[in-house]
Formats: structure tokens, sequence, C-alpha cells
């Protein structure tokens, strides 16, 4: 029994030895020479630089991101409480058929001006009968003359005209 336990201490007392010879010897410099002639010089600092440049990569992405969701979040709020420029169906057919969606758009200039600036003027319905039969050019100095427009229905007029208003 003794005998089994001094030999399993010397064994392990060699073992240890053994350990920390090699310890010794792999990290010496020579070692380190080998290591990097292998793997090249400045291995570790190139991948601790690459890791850096990484993460700041992942940084940066990561505010765009942020950013875009952002500003993507934002215009929702703000439209809600804002006016429609596309007129619904109905009256958008009565500016195809009457020729109006020719000159006029909701927010553009085209040849007349856009249907939120005539907003602006807030012209009773019947002003806007009278001026779609009687057009009166001084109204917009840098604009062509409107073309006094007798085929289109005074109902037409006073749709269009109800939807021109609920534009402001
Ligand atoms: C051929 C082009 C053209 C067509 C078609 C046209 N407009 Fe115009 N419209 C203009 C121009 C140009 C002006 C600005 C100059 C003016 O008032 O004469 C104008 C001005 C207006 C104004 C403002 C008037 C003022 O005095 O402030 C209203 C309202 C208007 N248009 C409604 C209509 C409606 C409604 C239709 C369809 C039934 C229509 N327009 C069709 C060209 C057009």
């Amino acid at each position: 029994m003794n005998c089994f336990f001094a030999y399993r201490r010397l064994f392990s007392l060699g073992f240890l030895v053994t350990a920390a010879a090699g310890w010794a010897a792999c990290s010496s410099s020579e070692t380190k020479e080998a290591y990097d002639k292998f793997y090249g010089k400045g291995r570790s600092e190139r991948a601790a630089e690459a890791m850096i440049a990484d993460s700041i990569r992942r940084v940066e992405r990561k505010a765009a991101w942020e950013a875009e969701a952002a500003a993507a979040a934002t215009p929702a709020p703000a439209a809600e409480g804002a006016v429609s420029l596309t007129p619904p169906a109905e009256i958008a057919a009565l500016l195809e058929k009457n020729t109006c969606s020719v000159c006029h758009k909701s927010d553009e200039r085209l040849v007349g001006p856009p249907w939120v600036e005539v907003a602006k003027k807030n012209y009773s319905t019947d002003e806007i009968i009278s001026l779609v039969y009687e057009p009166k050019p001084e109204h917009w100095p840098d604009y062509p003359p409107m073309a006094p427009l007798a085929f289109v229905p005074k109902e037409d007029i006073v749709k269009i005209g109800t939807w021109i208003n609920s534009l402001q």
C-alpha cells in the first residue's frame, strides 16, 4: 500500500516537473517567434484591431438603424392630424370628368394653382361656382388665365368646391 502511494506521489511530481518544463519552453521568446512566423507577425494585434473595427461598425449600424426607425416612426403621428390630399373617389371622378385634373393637382402647380392654394383663398361654394363659370385671372397674376368652363354642372362644382375647402 505504502509503496503504491509513494509511487503515485513520485508520478505526480514527475508530471508537474514535465509540465513546468514544457511551459517554460513554450513561453520562451523562441516560441513566440515561431508563432509569429507561422501566423504572421502582429497577428494578435491585427485580430484585436479587426475586432475593434467590427464593434465600431456594429455600433454605427445600430445607430443608423435606430435613426431610420425613428424617422419612419415620426411621420405616422404627424400624418394623423393632417388632411389627406387625395380626393375621395367621387370627387376624383368629378375632377376627371370636368377636366379640372388636367390643370389642377392637390399640392403641385400644373397649369393652374394647386387645390391647397385655392383653399387658402377661403371662397364660399357660390364664389367657386362663379369663378369656374367666369374666372378672374387677376386673382393669380403668375398663372395663365383659366378658360371659363360653362359646361360644368353646378352640383359638381358644389361638391368639388366643398372638397377644395376641406383641404385647409
Ligand atoms: C385648362 C386648364 C384649367 C382647367 C381645365 C381648369 N382650371 Fe381652374 N384654373 C386654371 C388656371 C390657370 C387658374 C389660375 C388663373 C385663373 O384663375 O384664371 C385656375 C384657377 C382656378 C380656381 C381659383 C379661382 C380664383 O379666382 O382664385 C378655381 C376655384 C379653379 N380653377 C377651379 C377649377 C375647377 C373646379 C375646374 C374643373 C371644373 C378647373 N378649375 C379646370 C386652369 C384650369
